[in-house]
């Protein structure tokens, strides 16, 4: 059973019944613990996140306007006015937009949590340093992303670091989603989501913070969790910012 496109939260929704039956009907006749299993992870790994990234997002473009124009005269080039929500299609390839959702990404990782690892029986050399065997082992996101050797400036909502062919070398150096075989498998539908949630918001809306120097709490639990954002909302005009793009 599948729900009709224009249902709201139509992928969760067809997520939660292709766990109940398969799509010819039939019962899957999973166990009520692995059904709340799935959904948890549904709902924490694959909501929290993300939301927290788009306000880390929106959160460092305010606080950044040069950075939060030229972003917009990106997302004005290729959305008409009348675009209500932004069509993956024209967005998906926007470089400047992808660089403030890494640059975000990278000064408040989401999950700031430091994942533990166990090394293998025979031990293993992490950093140049020898770890003995089953030690439990683990870097915090936030801290990594704070190494001045790799990210100058660590503390600056710089997106532009992630331009350019030097970027490539940082792609190693960045671990929001963390690495490797346990590494997130949700990270290409979120990048989905959060390109167009952006380009959406910052397309057709302005905003303001409370007071140019206004800072947001952060409460460290598995995730880097953001306190309230007062915001004041209002829409563009959008045939104005056309017709200055066009200019
Ligand atoms: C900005 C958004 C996201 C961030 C920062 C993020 C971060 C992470 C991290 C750091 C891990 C590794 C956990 C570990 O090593 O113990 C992870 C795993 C995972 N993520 Fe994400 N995630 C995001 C979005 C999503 C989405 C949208 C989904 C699902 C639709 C998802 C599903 C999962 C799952 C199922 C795992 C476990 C993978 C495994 O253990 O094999 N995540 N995520």
């Amino acid at each position: 059973m599948s729900l009709p496109a224009s249902t709201p939260f139509v992928p969760f929704a067809n997520s939660i019944y292709s766990l109940m039956e398969d799509k010819n009907g039939n019962g899957n006749n999973l166990e009520w613990g692995e059904i709340v299993a799935e959904v948890s992870i549904m709902l924490n790994a694959g909501s929290d996140t993300t939301a927290i990234a788009m306000n880390n997002v929106m959160y460092q473009l305010l606080k950044n306007p040069d950075k939060l124009a030229r972003l917009r005269e990106e997302i004005d080039s290729v959305l008409q006015p009348e675009e209500v929500v932004a069509p993956y299609d024209k967005v998906k390839h926007l470089p400047y937009l992808r660089a403030c959702l890494d640059e975000a990404l990278r000064i408040t990782p989401p999950t700031s949590f430091g994942l533990p690892r166990k090394t293998p029986a025979e031990g293993a050399t992490i950093a140049g340093d020898f770890i003995p065997g089953n030690t439990t082992v683990a870097i915090s996101a936030y801290v990594a992303h704070r190494d001045e050797t790799v990210f100058p400036e660590a503390e600056s909502f710089i997106p532009e670091r992630w331009l350019g062919e030097n970027s490539k070398e940082l792609q190693p150096y960045f671990i929001s989603f963390s690495a490797g075989a346990r590494g997130c498998i949700g990270r290409n539908i979120s990048y989905l989501e959060q390109t167009v949630l952006l380009a959406t918001v910052v397309h057709r809306y302005n905003f303001a913070l409370p007071a140019p120097d206004w800072e947001q709490s952060r409460a460290e639990t598995t995730n880097l969790s953001p306190g309230p954002m007062p915001l004041k909302v209002w829409r563009r005009d959008l045939q104005e910012a056309t017709k200055e793009v066009v200019a």
